[in-house]
């Protein structure tokens, strides 16, 4: 796919593709053996998720969360709403939640606690990317894919307004009157 007119690359596919095959041999390795289920947090890491999974050797099982933060355009709030829940009790397992960026930390810090509450046997994070110069709160991260400046990313699951989710790569869009 051609870039859009109005997003820089900031990693391309064949980038991606390697980071991620790298993270999925890493906890193909620690999981093997466990009772491993991923939780993909929707929307944004739809497309992560399905990459991941597949880098991943050993058997897991997947569930979806949507959740919604409440907030301006470009930043949350902590104000976090759960819009479509768990399907089922995740009690004794060993969970891997997936996401595609901290930023604030504020909706990994909800839905940590909130996921804690259910007793799973372990509880970990793999984020494709962070955002350290954004953080309000510590984040214990587990597997990450990129740490990145403090710039508004498009692509591979990540939106503005919806828009740009289906971009193959990962992309920083032009501010008005950049060339
Ligand atoms: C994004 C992203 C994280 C959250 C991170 O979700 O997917 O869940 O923001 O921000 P924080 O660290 O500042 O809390 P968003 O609310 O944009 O929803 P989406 O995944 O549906 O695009």
């Amino acid at each position: 796919m051609q870039p859009e007119r109005d997003v820089d690359v900031l990693f391309s596919e064949a980038t991606l593709a390697a980071r991620v095959r790298e993270l999925g041999a890493a906890i193909a390795c620690d999981y093997s053996g466990k009772d491993l289920l991923l939780i993909s947090v929707l929307k944004g890491s739809f497309v992560f998720t399905a990459d991941l999974a597949r880098a991943i050797s050993v058997p897991l099982a997947l569930e979806f969360l949507g959740l919604k933060s409440y907030g301006g355009e470009q930043s949350s709030t902590g104000v976090v709403q759960i819009t479509s829940d768990l399907t089922r009790p995740i009690e004794g397992r060993d969970v891997l939640i997936v996401e595609d960026i901290v930023d604030t930390g504020l909706t990994m810090q909800y839905l940590q606690k909130n996921l804690a509450t259910r007793n799973p046997r372990s509880l970990k994070l793999c984020t494709l990317l962070n955002k350290p110069a954004r953080a309000r709160v510590a984040t214990t991260i587990d597997y990450l894919g990129f740490t990145i400046e403090d710039v508004f990313v498009v692509g591979y699951g990540l939106d503005w307004d919806e828009r740009y989710r289906n971009l193959p790569y990962l992309g920083v869009v032009r501010q008005q009157g950049e060339v």
